[in-house]
């Protein structure tokens, strides 16, 4: 490939990391979560205060991008989340984690 082909391959790459400085767990949440999750009521999922509660970011983290991988050993008798392998970067799967553990109840620690 020429460099001249190459140059908006490097500007895409450098927007989009310019962009993934900028990204917000609560964003994520409303775009990605909210349908199935809720901050701090049961929805169709558990509440994210009850996952920060108990779960380790290995674990939310590891669920996020595999459930089916994670759901029996999180307790769960059938897994019905997708993936969201592919579809958030690690920035933004960081900037969710980071959200969900600021639903962490203030009497469990
Ligand atoms: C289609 C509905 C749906 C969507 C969308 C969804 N979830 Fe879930 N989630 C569930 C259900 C149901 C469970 C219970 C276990 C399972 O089905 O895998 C769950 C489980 C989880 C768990 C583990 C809960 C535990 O036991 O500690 C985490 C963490 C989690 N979801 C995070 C997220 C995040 C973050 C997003 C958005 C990026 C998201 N989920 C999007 C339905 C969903």
């Amino acid at each position: 490939m020429s460099i001249i082909k190459k140059i908006p391959l490097v500007l895409i790459f450098f927007c989009s990391f310019s962009y993934a400085q900028n990204v917000s767990g609560e964003k994520v949440f409303k775009t990605y979560c909210w349908g199935c999750h809720h901050q701090t009521s049961v929805a169709f999922g558990p509440s994210f205060q009850e996952i920060a509660d108990i779960r380790t970011r290995g674990e939310i983290q590891g669920h996020i991008i595999a459930p089916l991988s994670t759901y029996k050993q999180l307790g769960h008798k059938r897994s019905v989340m997708p993936s969201f392998q592919g579809k958030l970067s690690n920035e933004e799967l960081e900037a969710i984690t980071d959200f969900i553990y600021t639903f962490k109840s203030q009497k469990e620690k």
